[in-house]
């Protein structure tokens, strides 16, 4: 039987849900165009949409919040975060932003140019659209047992180093402005990069003179899995091994809504004294001035705060702990995930789930829609609805390797008793998947689709 870990807290403040009917919520997701994106947070019980921003801030937190400094320049808690990021990344310089796409904006205005790729293990969606914003291609490069949704294997986030340099020596250095590695892979199923293999990267880029930078939003469960599953880390301390995870790079994005445990703040933080230079000067364009940019000193110091807490260890293995104990009672239940479970969600694997309904039909978005008519769970569809493409030379529809269905946990805000819930909505449905319909599109936008998407039952 699943364990579930012991919270490494208690609850001070509570938030009411309440539960709705199953026809209730059948009409609000026809309302909603079958997109969950479109549903109120209110008519959602169990809301697994992300882990991004929807974390439970400590008291230590919240009394950060009162000791926010508003002054325009140079606010106290820019120096309280410059601290922390300098402690733990070790990079140069860093700017505050109000996400982790703020980042990534600034970031690739600054070095991309039309035509220019940025190969990583796995763009995420708002990483990806950044780039093509700039006229810039995203290639994805990740190690095949990555896309082997059974295979258990410790470190399935890794980049394939070999297909990079091939990569690189088509393509020519001086066509690659950048080259990431997103710590832990999101779109892949939240699983974690090797220390060998970010250290690999970060020489195959320098061989080429190639800067290196990592989407670091969930580098502190990167870290502890580093810690878990490589023996040469197993008393290593988390601060230790993260520090060594960015000595490898030249610099970060970081949406601080993960990993540092806040409900709005990132920051970009790099060694290069130039290019900080003209960071500074877009970020003051687009978020604002460097020492606060585009949060609030309260903000600021939430972060700073939530970074530390989001490395204590005690937190750290209840976390990776509760996401496990979901995975283990789905797969005791009999229910097809993407194993082994990755650290900040679980992943539903569609294809096993609906293998009745092909890609065009979109199964990950049909999945999404019966888990919240059949209990109020709101999860996210990553496949062919957020990562489906044309080809550029047929013109064809190119459809994702993963078609997954992403159960994202909030950080330090669901109970075991929610989990259970959400594993017997899971089983129940799982016996009636034959039940489930496809979809059509009645609307898509050309970037970033999952988001404003309508569709209609096929
Ligand atoms: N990189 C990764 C790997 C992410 O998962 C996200 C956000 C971002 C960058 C962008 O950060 O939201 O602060 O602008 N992921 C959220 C999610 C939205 O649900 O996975 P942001």
């Amino acid at each position: 039987m699943a364990k579930f870990p012991v919270e490494p807290f208690k609850i001070k403040v509570v938030e009411p849900i309440r539960q709705t009917s199953a026809e209730e919520r059948a009409e609000i997701l026809r309302r909603a165009g079958y997109n969950l994106f479109a549903v109120r947070a209110e008519d959602v019980y169990v809301d697994l949409l992300t882990d991004s921003g929807t974390s439970a801030m400590s008291d230590r937190q919240w009394a950060g919040v009162m000791r926010g400094d508003e002054a325009y320049a140079g606010c106290r808690n820019f120096f309280n975060l410059e601290e922390a990021v300098q402690t733990i990344t070790g990079f140069r310089h860093f700017v505050p932003t109000h996400q982790g796409r703020a980042a990534e904006n600034v970031l690739f205005t600054c070095t991309v140019a039309p035509g220019q790729s940025v190969p990583s293990n796995m763009h995420f969606d708002t990483t990806q659209a950044n780039v093509l914003a700039r006229g810039g291609h995203p290639v994805n490069l990740i190690a095949l047992a990555g896309l082997d949704p059974t295979l258990h294997a410790p470190f399935k986030g890794d980049m394939d180093v070999a297909r990079l340099e091939a990569f690189i020596q088509e393509t020519g250095p001086e066509n690659i402005p950048l080259g990431m590695l997103t710590v832990t892979n999101n779109s892949g199923g939240g699983q974690p990069v090797s220390m060998a293999n970010i250290r690999a990267t970060g020489e195959a880029l320098h061989k080429y003179g190639i800067p290196f930078f990592l989407d670091a939003c969930r580098y502190a469960e990167n870290a502890y899995f580093i810690k878990l599953r490589d023996p040469d880390y197993a008393e290593t301390p988390v601060l230790e091994i993260a520090r060594e995870m960015f000595s490898y790079a030249d610099g970060c994005t970081m949406s601080a809504k993960k990993d540092a445990l806040v409900n709005i703040g990132g920051f970009l933080a790099l060694h290069d004294e130039a290019l900080y230079q003209r960071v500074c000067q877009e970020l003051i364009i687009r978020e604002g001035f460097p020492t606060y940019g585009g949060l609030a000193g309260r903000d600021l110091e939430a972060v700073a705060r939530g970074l530390w807490e989001g490395l204590d260890e005690g937190y750290l293995a209840y976390r990776i702990a509760h996401t496990r104990y979901l995975a283990d009672r789905l797969v005791e239940e009999g229910v097809p995930i993407l194993e082994p479970p990755g650290g900040h969600a679980v992943y539903l694997n569609v294809k096993r789930f609906l293998p009745h309904i092909p890609q065009s039909e979109l199964p990950g978005q049909a999945l999404t829609c019966a888990l919240y008519v059949e209990g109020g769970v709101r999860g996210v569809e990553i496949g062919s609805v957020m990562f489906a493409h044309e080809d550029a030379a047929t013109g064809e529809t190119v459809y994702p390797d993963l078609e997954l269905v992403r159960l994202a946990i909030p950080r330090r805000v669901y109970t075991q008793a929610h989990l259970d819930y959400v594993v017997e909505t899971c089983r129940t449905l799982y016996e009636r998947r034959e039940e489930i319909l496809g979809l059509r599109y009645t609307y898509a936008p050309r970037l970033l689709r999952h988001f404003t998407a309508r569709f209609e039952p096929v």
